[in-house]
């Protein structure tokens, strides 16, 4: 078989796994919203942690870095090889395309808010509809769906860099027959002026390395990472000793395991050039973080558990399922 032949079936192995994924996170949020009474609390049952927790409300309100003065420049097919991987799994985007897990996306921009035919919107969003899609509201909205709408039916954590933010809404711009027009000079100017220096001081250039979690495995909630784990990984990862690699390689035994070296999976060259050294509480705190920042091109479709409590809940209970577990920081 030719090598584009595996890397299709690759492909298509992944995109189910994301597909499954994106169909696991979405049912649960449906089911919570659904089984939970009204006199509950407004929490659902299982809620997505790590996910969810990842953009302080805060940051959408106030901290916003405006697109506008990027999008003339901005990357179309970056803008476009993004929303394929991370996307595409929910979003058809040709003209005519049906509904998947979320609405078809063509000419989304300049279009009726959550009103497109043929979806069944949540009515977290359906309370925000007002008006058409512009480069403002579509800018906060991806930046953190579910501080936008809380209990959105959206299960994406958000594009917290500004850059690829800009890059995907420039890309959804040209989803249609006729674009939106580009951001005026005034508007251009009207955005620049303040945002400019909250862009250069928080959020463009590489994050910060994660912070140490040495402090909260003490105070690790074993249950509640195995909760996560079943919810979020399970779709593409067996926990059991011995089981199958799916979509991702078994984790049994990962923390202390030699990183990115079971036998019988074939990982992507983008971890292949980090194997070797074994998985420390740090280093896999590190992965679980921001796969995508620690192995750029990495075949894991996971955006990362931005909450520390919550990851190192999730790294105890993958330390605990092990053969040898090993002994975590302040434990
Ligand atoms: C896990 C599935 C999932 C993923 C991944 C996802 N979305 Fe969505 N999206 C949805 C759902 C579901 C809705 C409808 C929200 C609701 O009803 O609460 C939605 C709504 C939207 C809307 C509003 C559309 C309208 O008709 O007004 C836009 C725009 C959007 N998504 C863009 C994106 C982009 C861009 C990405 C990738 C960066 C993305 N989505 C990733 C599921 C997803
Ligand atoms: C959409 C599928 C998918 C999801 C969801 C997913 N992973 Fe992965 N994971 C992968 C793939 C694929 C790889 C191999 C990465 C590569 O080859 O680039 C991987 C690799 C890993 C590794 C490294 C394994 C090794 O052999 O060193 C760990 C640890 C891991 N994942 C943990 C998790 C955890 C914990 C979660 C949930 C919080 C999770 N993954 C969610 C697909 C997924």
């Amino acid at each position: 078989m030719s090598n584009t032949g595996k890397d299709s079936l690759l492909g298509n192995k992944i995109a189910a796994g994301l597909l499954t994924a994106g169909l696991i996170f979405w049912g649960a949020n449906r089911i919570a919203n659904s089984i939970v009474p009204d006199d509950a609390p407004k929490t659902p049952a299982i809620k997505l942690t790590g996910l969810s927790t990842a953009a302080p409300p805060a940051a959408a309100a106030v901290g916003l870095v405006s697109i506008i003065p990027m999008i003339a420049t901005a990357d179309v097919s970056k803008g476009m090889a993004f929303v394929q991987q991370q996307c595409s799994a929910c979003h058809t985007l040709n003209a005519g395309g049906a509904a998947g897990v979320g609405p078809n996306l063509y000419n989304v921009l300049g279009s009726p808010m959550f009103a497109g035919g043929g979806f069944a919107y949540s009515d977290a969003v359906k309370a925000k509809a007002k008006g058409n899609w512009n480069y403002d509201t579509m800018n906060a909205w991806l930046a953190a769906p579910s501080s936008y709408a809380p209990g959105t039916a959206m299960s994406y954590p958000g594009i917290k860099n500004d850059q690829t933010r800009a890059d995907v809404v420039a890309y959804l711009r040209t989803l249609a027959a006729s674009p939106i027009a580009l951001p005026s000079a005034a508007a251009v100017k009207a955005a620049s002026a303040p945002a400019a220096v909250a862009a250069t001081a928080t959020s463009t250039g590489t994050p910060p390395p994660a912070p140490s979690i040495d402090t909260l495995f003490a105070k690790a909630d074993i249950s509640k990472g195995s909760a996560l784990v079943a919810q979020q990984c399970s779709a593409c990862h067996a926990l059991n000793k011995g089981g199958a690699a799916g979509v991702g390689p078994d984790l049994y035994g990962i923390v202390g395991a030699k990183m990115f070296s079971a036998a019988g999976f074939s990982y992507s060259s983008a971890v292949q050039a980090k194997a070797g050294p074994v998985w420390t509480p740090d280093t896999i705190s590190e992965w679980l973080k921001d796969p995508q920042a620690f192995a750029p091109g990495t075949a894991m479709s996971y955006p990362g558990i931005k909450n520390d409590q919550t990851r190192a809940d999730v790294i105890a209970y993958l330390n605990k399922n092990s053969d040898a577990p090993v002994k975590l920081p302040g434990t």
